[in-house]
């Protein structure tokens, strides 16, 4: 069996620049299951409804076209807001469910989220939980931002963050929390390649892949 390897963490921790290296480096597909969340939120906002009303959610999850994913406005302060409402609501989790599922079943795969080793698949073969300081974290966000061309408060992003990331831990659908058996790999003082190397070594002791 084709292994799958669980990536999760709080916002901007480093979980998508790090994933994405693994499954390049391992010859797996990538899934960046935040998307899904955010491509429900933004067909919520678009229908002019409220992120955080289940019916509406509820609908918009159950009517997702891959093609939602490749919207360009998935990013910045209100998909971000709308993302971590729609993530709450369980109808919305379930209707996400399957789709992750079957994106692994044939090759497997590497995908980042939060939910990814707790709930998606607790028997993936190797769980890393990503994590770094949140001023750390705000200011990674805050540089991603203003290479996008985005002008944003660097403290406005650390509250905006700091109540997200509160949220996703205090939901009771899939809260965000680290597997018992996932690696936790703190990255507040390392560069990316530091990361990758840790996280590679890790992953190699679990799936003995080059
Ligand atoms: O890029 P960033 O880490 O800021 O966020 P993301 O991974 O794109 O996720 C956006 C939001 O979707 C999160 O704040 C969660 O509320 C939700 N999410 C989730 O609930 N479960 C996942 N597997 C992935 C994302």
């Amino acid at each position: 069996m084709k292994p799958i390897i669980a990536i999760d963490g709080p916002a901007a921790a480093g979980k998508g620049t790090l994933a994405r290296r693994i499954a390049s480096t391992l010859g797996l597909p990538y899934l960046d299951t935040g998307l899904l969340y955010r491509a429900v939120g933004r067909r919520v906002l678009d229908a002019g409804g409220d992120p955080a009303d289940a019916a509406s959610a509820d609908a918009a999850a159950r009517s997702l076209r891959p093609e939602d994913l490749d919207r360009s406005d998935l990013r910045g302060p209100q998909a971000d807001a709308a993302a971590a409402s729609v993530a709450s609501i369980p109808g919305v989790r379930a209707a996400l469910l399957d789709f992750q599922r079957d994106f692994a079943v044939q090759d497997g795969a590497v995908l980042d989220g939060r939910d990814i080793g707790t709930v998606i698949f607790p028997n993936a073969q190797a769980k890393l939980f990503v994590t770094a300081g949140l001023s750390e974290r705000a200011r990674r966000r805050w540089l991603e931002l203003r290479g996008k061309g985005l002008e944003a408060d660097i403290l406005t992003v650390e509250e905006d963050m700091r109540q997200r990331d509160a949220k996703d831990a205090a939901r009771a659908a899939a809260p965000l929390k680290a597997a018992d058996d996932a690696y936790q790999l703190d990255t507040s003082t390392m560069d990316a390649e530091a990361a990758f190397q840790v996280a590679l070594a890790f992953i190699r002791t679990r799936i003995g892949m080059i």
